[in-house]
């Protein structure tokens, strides 16, 4: 645990649309946690306008102006404080956050492109990963990680043999490639299957369903913090 008082949790929300199902998953995870005695803090990337592009603008300060080098210039920024507002910001909401949560449709097959773009930037060389620090050195170490995700597919098409393919390699990118390699443990994820068709009591279903799961996750937290 990180924090030494009331444990917190940063929403990660990629959703454009305020009334998606994406942003029912966001408010019933706020509810949840907030009862649980949890701090959340949100990040509405849409809705804050976040920049998911990479580029030369991610440094006050570059080591090389001439040339870019994400990754050299993410480290020499690291140590140096020369990261841009809108990314520090974002790495500090992560470093303070004991639960991460993703909250997102499923787009072709991964994480739509803002949320993409969050990772690229503020999973920051030589702060979050790097210089021989991943996995289990990895500086994230000790917090929790979790995709709850609405797609427009049934279940029955993301098992093995079905349609998409089993979601689990869909999603070894993120759970291994952004949680794991960063230290975080990779939770098992939420997923609202077909939330766009879904009718109301099926959504009524996932929204218990995911407020049962938090309220579990929130007491393990408590317990550990
Ligand atoms: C750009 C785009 C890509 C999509 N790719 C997938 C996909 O790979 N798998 C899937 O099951 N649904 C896919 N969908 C459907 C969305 O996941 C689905 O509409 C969403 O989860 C339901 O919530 P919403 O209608 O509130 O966005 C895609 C939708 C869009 C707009």
């Amino acid at each position: 645990m990180t924090s030494a008082a009331s444990p917190t949790a940063l929403l990660v929300h990629a959703h454009p649309e305020p009334t998606s199902f994406a942003a029912a998953l966001r408010d019933q995870a706020e509810r949840t946690l907030v009862d649980a005695g949890w701090s959340v803090e949100v990040s509405d990337l849409y809705a804050d306008g976040f920049n998911p592009v990479a580029g030369p603008g991610d440094f006050t300060s570059p080591s090389d102006p001439h040339r870019l080098h994400v990754q050299r210039e993410q480290a020499h920024a690291a140590y140096s404080g020369g990261l841009a507002p809108d990314v520090l910001r974002e790495v500090e909401r992560l470093e303070r956050a004991d639960l991460v949560v993703f909250l997102a449709p499923l787009w072709w097959f991964g994480l739509p492109a803002i949320l993409k773009g969050w990772v690229d930037r503020v999973f920051v060389y030589g702060r979050v990963y790097g210089n021989g620090l991943t996995f289990e050195t990895g500086p994230l170490r000790g917090k929790r990680a979790m995709l709850a995700l609405t797609t427009g597919g049934p279940e029955s098409s993301y098992s093995e043999g079905g349609m998409h393919g089993d979601l689990g390699v869909l999603l070894h990118s993120v759970h291994h490639g952004m949680f794991r390699f960063t230290g975080m443990e990779a939770l098992e994820p939420f997923v609202a299957w077909g939330a766009g068709w879904a009718d109301d009591a099926t959504r009524e279903g996932y929204l218990d369903a995911f407020a049962a799961r938090l309220a579990e996750l929130a007491s393990e937290g408590s317990e550990a913090a």
